[in-house]
Order: C-alpha cells, then sequence, then structure tokens
C-alpha cells in the first residue's frame, strides 16, 4: 500500500471552542495537528483526549499526531520560535494547512469604547492573523501547495451593532483573505472563508468582563440596559463541532469552496437575500432590537 506523507496542520486559538473541536477533528483523520495559543495548560488537556482507545487507530498511536505550543497572535517577534518550534518537532511532515480561528468579541457602542480597546481588537483578529499568515507561507509558497482556512464571522458578512469593532475586524479580514486568494490563484495554495453564525463556545465568556465594565461606566451608557441583557441572556448557537466538520471538509476535499457559511438556514438566506435589502430596511429592523424600552 503506498506510504502518504502525514500532513501538519496549524490550528491557532486551540485551546477553546471551535479551535479545539477542529484540531480533535483534524487529529482523529490523521492529520498532524500543532494546536496554539497562549493557555498552554488547556491546550495539553486536549492530549488526554486524544490518548482514548477509541480516538487513534493502533498504527497511530506511535506517533505525535498532537502538538501544543504556546503562542500569543499578538506577540509577532515570537513568531520565528515559533515556527522554528513547529518545524523541529514535526519530524518531516510536509506543513500543509493553517487554520487562523484565534480571536475574541471586543463589545460595546462606539461612543463607549476606548480607542485602546479597538486597536487590540484588531491586534488579535486582523494583525496578529496576517502578521501570522504572512510567516506560514513563505513556507507554504516553497511547497506550493496547502490550505490556508480564516475563520471569519456571519459578522464579517453584515455589520451588527454593539459588536461594531468586531464586525469591522472581521470585514477587514474578509478583504484580504480575497486579495490573498487572488494573489495566490495560480498556486495550488487554497484560501477559504468560513463564515459561523452563532456557535456555543467560551467567547461570552471572555466578553462578560468587558460587559460588566460597560454598565458600570460613568457617566452611565445609554446602551447599559442592553449590556446588561447580553450579560445575563447568552444566546444559544451551533455546537463547535459543526464548525470544526466544515473546517475539516475545507481541507480534506479535493475542490473545496471559497466560503462557507455555517450557520442556522435563517443565517444563510438572511445573508443571501441581503444585497437585495436595502440598507435602510435592514439598518432598522437590527436597530430596533437595542433602542425598543
Ligand atoms: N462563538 C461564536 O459564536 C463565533 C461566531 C463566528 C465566528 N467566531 C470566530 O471563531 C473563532 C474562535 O472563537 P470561539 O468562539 O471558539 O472562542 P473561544 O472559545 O473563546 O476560543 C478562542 C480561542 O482563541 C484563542 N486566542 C484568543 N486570543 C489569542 C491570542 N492573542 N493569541 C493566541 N490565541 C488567542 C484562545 O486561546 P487562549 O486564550 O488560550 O490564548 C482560544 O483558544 C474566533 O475567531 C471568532 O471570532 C466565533
Amino acid at each position: 500500500m503506498e506510504n502518504k506523507p502525514i500532513k501538519s496542520i496549524i490550528v491557532t486559538g486551540a485551546s477553546d471552542g471551535i479551535g479545539k473541536a477542529t484540531a480533535i477533528k483534524l487529529v482523529e483523520s490523521g492529520y498532524q495537528v500543532f494546536g496554539l495559543a497562549r493557555r498552554y495548560d488547556k491546550l495539553t488537556s486536549i492530549s488526554t483526549k486524544l490518548s482514548s482507545p477509541s480516538s487513534l487507530s493502533t498504527e497511530n498511536k506511535n506517533w505525535n499526531y498532537y502538538i501544543p505550543i504556546e503562542c500569543d497572535i499578538t506577540k509577532p517577534q515570537r513568531f520565528d520560535n515559533v515556527i522554528n518550534e513547529i518545524f523541529s518537532k514535526s519530524k518531516g511532515t510536509a506543513l500543509y494547512g493553517l487554520v487562523n480561528n484565534a480571536g475574541y468579541v471586543e463589545p460595546g457602542a462606539i461612543e463607549d469604547i476606548t480607542m485602546q480597546d479597538i486597536r487590540n481588537q484588531f491586534e488579535t483578529n486582523f494583525f496578529g492573523l496576517v502578521g501570522f499568515t504572512k510567516k506560514v507561507l513563505s513556507f507554504m509558497l516553497e511547497n506550493s501547495q496547502g490550505r490556508i482556512i480564516n475563520i471569519s464571522s456571519v459578522s464579517g458578512l453584515i455589520s451588527l451593532p454593539l459588536i461594531g469593532v468586531y464586525s469591522a475586524s472581521k470585514y477587514a479580514l474578509e478583504s484580504i483573505t480575497d486579495a490573498l486568494k487572488m494573489e495566490l490563484w495560480n498556486t495550488n495554495i487554497k484560501v477559504i472563508t468560513i463564515n459561523p453564525g452563532l456557535v456555543n463556545t467560551d467567547i461570552n465568556t471572555v466578553s462578560k468582563p468587558k460587559l460588566i465594565s460597560l454598565i458600570e461606566k460613568k457617566p452611565p451608557s445609554r446602551f447599559s440596559e442592553i449590556y446588561r441583557k447580553y450579560v445575563h441572556n447568552v444566546p444559544q448557537g451551533l455546537p463547535s463541532d459543526s464548525v470544526a466538520d466544515i473546517i475539516l471538509k475545507a481541507i480534506s476535499s479535493e475542490k473545496p469552496k471559497s466560503r462557507y457559511i455555517v450557520g442556522s438556514r435563517k443565517v444563510k438566506i438572511g445573508i443571501r437575500m441581503k444585497k437585495f435589502i436595502p440598507d435602510r430596511i435592514i439598518f432598522s429592523q437590527v436597530a430596533k432590537r437595542i433602542h425598543q424600552k
């Protein structure tokens, strides 16, 4: 039987949520995964899940299929060390994929959010992602093959109030991802955008202290009641696994789509219809939700 080379995939933000589910799914599908995030303890805890007998076949068990690496995506001065660590631990596997997933939501109306918080949002969701992609891309270009999967959001296709800065970071990501798709058109490196709707992860837990400080803001914000509502009523979304399944598809299929929208039927139809509905109608409907008493 032909001995296929093992492909390795870097997943940023692998310590939790969508990234964690993706790392597990990819390992179980035979890829070698480098899981990157700041919380090393959470990254290593994934290994215990993978050692269960049902997860990996016997011959696979001899292989180090999951390698956690501490990496803060906002610290470009560390990227060379991270890349060196990846190559020293990959033991000759071909670097095939990069899943740019690390990200968070900086909540707040434009009138409430600080300039520093806006910059922080872009450092992680945009500049960090672009800087790290540039590093990895130079190696992918040497092999002239691979997949770059950028985790955007439905908020990258329709701007939402009170998370406008998050939306802006994802719109910026959309734009640069499209440019990269065209720049890599004549290579065998495919760039794929994933737009999840609401997913059940800890993303809201990360935002919670920020919302609480917005509620306590002096003088009070015009939106303090809505912030309070967001703290207490977290809407239910899809399981992380459903996004991980799509990421696996984007990496493993011969001809992946350029974009996958992952969400309910209502979300998918809403996105498709957006271009046919005047802005005035969309904005008034969405604005109602934050202005009605
Ligand atoms: N949940 C949703 O409803 C939803 C919807 C659409 C899109 N998304 C997108 O999906 C991606 C993953 O979000 P999630 O919902 O899975 O959130 P999550 O559960 O909070 O996970 C976020 C991951 O990003 C990592 N991360 C954050 N800042 C980082 C940094 N500076 N350097 C390295 N890693 C960092 C976190 O790891 P450490 O804290 O350990 O560093 C964590 O592993 C994000 O890009 C998000 O915008 C989420």
